[in-house]
């Protein structure tokens, strides 16, 4: 195994996880700065470019993590690919694409339905089914991941291994003590 070859299973887990539901690895930790603490949930890994090196996530427009990334744009995610014991870490800055028309049709009628609920994301309400769902493109929003660095684990039987590819070095990576 090399660096790029180490590069590219890396991308492969991630391709394959964008596509199939089961895999382990498309429920992405993804990580913010709310200004005072880090802040980090759950999305499903929508779409992988590798040329680009962006990573693509569904959102409430309306929701918390949507402001904070109006805010401060830094990002992290953190994937655990279990089959295979690889654990991915990106970091890099997260922009909104303008393309959501393309993406909304593609959804069926129960997925619109993650967006749109009003009241907004994280408001309070009195009573826990308190609130309604309309789903509405104006709802909906793309999130891209542009990154700038990945660190990347194996455990491997024999003798863990990790890795560290930075844009700054051309991608050409580093072997690192794990
Ligand atoms: C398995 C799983 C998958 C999720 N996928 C998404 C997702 O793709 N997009 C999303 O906005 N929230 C998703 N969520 C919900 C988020 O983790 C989070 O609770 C919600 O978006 C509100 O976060 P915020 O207040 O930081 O905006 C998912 C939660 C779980 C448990």
């Amino acid at each position: 195994m090399n660096l790029p070859n180490f590069f590219e299973t890396a991308f492969n887990t991630l391709i394959r996880a964008s596509v199939d539901k089961k895999s382990d690895a498309r429920n992405v930790v993804v990580s913010i700065s709310d200004g005072e603490y880090p802040s980090s949930r759950i999305m499903v890994l929508r779409e992988v470019n590798v040329r680009e090196k962006s990573f693509t996530f569904f959102s409430d427009s309306n929701s918390q993590k949507c402001k904070l990334i109006e805010l401060n744009p830094r990002g992290s995610l953190t994937v655990w690919d279990r089959k295979n014991n690889l654990q991915i870490r990106i970091r890099g800055e997260f922009v909104f694409d303008p393309d959501i028309v393309r993406y909304w049709n593609r959804l069926g009628d129960l997925a619109k339905k993650s967006y749109g609920n009003q009241p907004s994301p994280s408001m309070p309400i009195l009573e826990r089914w308190e609130y309604d769902n309309k789903p509405e493109i104006s709802s909906f929003t793309v999130l891209k991941l542009l990154a700038n660095k990945f660190d990347i684990l194996l455990l491997d039987k024999e003798k863990h291994f990790r890795a560290v590819y930075e844009s700054r070095d051309s991608w050409k990576g580093c072997w690192v003590v794990p």
